[in-house]
């Protein structure tokens, strides 16, 4: 693809921001009026209220023993701002990018963590610092009155991942740019671009870094249904970077890679090309439609096969692999529609909290016989999950267990969200979990490795009644024992999203 094309394409990713449409812009909004009442009588809420516009940085109150292997940071990501300007956003996934370090420098030396989180700088934080109000649309929100754009990057809130690189740390939303963190002091350096040709182009929230170094990653344009690959050596210099055009390619959150192919899951999630109102707004679920799976080469990045399944919505994978018979196998928290995304957390944003149960995902096996053109799948249990992972050693191959967040599909939580950390046994097909007290909230755990092969679990959580946030270390092969090692902070953050551990 010509530079000229690509640059074009970057501009069209502006075609994902709506702008037609006003509000009437009032002195209260309300929102946060709804908001504010709903705390007050479900103070778990807490975790949706948003962070202040002002750094964070703490010393935590380390309880148990920090184990000597574990020393590094964890950065994790999110929806930090929610509120600004006297006005609320409308969906959970709006809120500027809140990127946190965690630091355990000195593994079991003392077991002392220190906590560190700021927002990103990006353009649009800047500019709407600067007039006291929101000025741009958002995924799921219009503020009133917005202004005019030149390009997707003119939206990008940085707000879903991170990505520990040598330019520093990237902090990744998935319609533009990363934007590039000091990985120390988390100040923000600004967009990054990976060469002149692919300026501004998407790069979504969820790369895949194979053992080896690799990385690879894919993009999306849904207003002119482009596909992006990205590769990456072990040297992080960028080796490829092709544009497939993909037809209705909706708004696919994550990809799978396995030693041969790349695997993009493409639900029936239509963008419609105009109208009033944010981008949310235009999606229109098309359950008629089957979801379908792309398999493309890993070595010319062309398209192998295309296979179906019934509609569905997954936001995330586990892991994929190529089981040595001809069959590619992956696994995949798995939702009926995205009921999740275009309602609930969109409600949930003025303090309404719907059992969203039927519109939970669950844990499910999926098989794709290149060779027969087939793909099955099959349920695996019935809890309510969500934010799997495997340990980095195991993307792209076999692997023995995955984490994830859960809850029993029967059990009324005390309060609106996943409740358990849960480890399925890839090849007993069993489970093991701990319970969350019922005054925390937790958040992705990630299966890491410690500095002698050591197997553990970094996971946090906001104790909502005590108003702290924590970071918990539970052993990865004895999770239903519990966080053999806890960090306290003095403040409570709002729930986010992804993180990574780089081991120091
Ligand atoms: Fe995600």
């Amino acid at each position: 693809m010509m530079r000229r094309d690509l640059l074009q394409l970057a501009l069209t990713a502006a075609a994902l921001a709506p702008l037609a449409g006003r509000v009437g812009a009032g002195v209260s909004d309300p929102w946060s009026a709804a908001f504010a009442a709903a705390l007050e009588e479900r103070p778990w809420l807490l975790g949706y209220l948003g962070c202040e516009d002002r750094d964070y940085a703490a010393t935590a109150q380390v309880e148990g023993a920090w184990p000597a292997a574990l020393a590094g940071r964890l950065y994790r990501n999110g929806a930090g701002l929610h509120e600004f300007g006297d006005w609320r956003y409308r969906h959970l996934f709006d809120g500027d990018g809140l990127v946190q370090s965690w630091h355990f420098p000195g593994g079991g030396d003392g077991g002392q963590v220190r906590h560190h989180a700021r927002l990103v700088a990006t353009r649009k934080l800047t500019r709407e610092r600067a007039a006291g109000r929101r000025l741009l649309p958002a995924f799921g929100s219009l503020p009133p009155a917005v202004e005019g754009i030149t390009g997707a990057d003119d939206l990008n809130v940085a707000n879903i991942s991170v990505l520990p690189r040598k330019e520093g740390l990237l902090a990744l939303w998935e319609a533009g740019s990363p934007w590039a963190l000091d990985s120390d002091t988390l100040a923000t350096r600004g967009p990054v671009t990976f060469s002149p040709q692919t300026r501004g182009l998407p790069f979504s929230a969820h790369p895949r870094l194979e053992p080896d170094g690799q990385l690879w990653n894919f993009g999306y344009v849904t207003g002119a249904d482009k596909l992006v690959l990205w590769h990456f050596g072990a040297d992080e210099r960028l080796r490829r970077c092709v544009v497939r055009d993909v037809p209705r390619i909706g708004i696919p959150h994550d990809f799978m890679v396995t030693a041969r192919y790349l695997l993009i899951v493409l639900p029936p999630l239509a963008v419609a090309a105009d109208g009033e109102g944010a981008l949310i707004d235009r999606l229109q679920w098309e359950p008629q439609r089957a979801t379908r799976v792309l398999v493309i080469r890993k070595s010319d990045l062309e398209v192998e096969a295309e296979l179906e399944l019934p509609a569905q919505w997954i936001f995330h994978h586990g892991n994929a692999f190529e089981d040595g018979s001809g069959v590619i196998r992956f696994e995949s928290a798995r939702a009926p529609d995205p009921g999740l995304m275009t309602q609930h957390l969109r409600e949930l944003m003025r303090g309404v909290d719907a059992d969203w149960t039927a519109v939970a995902s669950r844990w499910h096996h999926y098989r794709l016989d290149l060779e027969a053109g087939t793909a099955s799948e099959e349920v695996v249990d019935q809890r309510l999950v969500e934010f799997p992972g495997v340990l980095p050693r195991h993307v792209g191959s076999r692997h023995p267990e995955v984490v994830l967040l859960g809850r029993d599909a029967d059990r009324q939580a005390a309060h609106g969200g996943l409740d358990q950390v849960c480890v399925f046994d890839a090849e007993r097909g069993s489970w093991s979990s701990w319970r969350y007290p019922d005054t925390q909230l937790p958040e992705e755990h990630l299966p890491v490795a410690g500095a002698d092969g050591s197997r553990w679990i970094l996971g946090t959580a906001l104790d909502w009644s005590a108003g702290r946030s924590l970071l918990n270390v539970f052993r990865l092969d004895d999770v239903a024992a519990g966080p053999v090692a806890s960090a306290r902070l003095p403040y409570a953050l709002p729930l986010g999203l992804h993180g990574r551990f780089l081991a120091a």
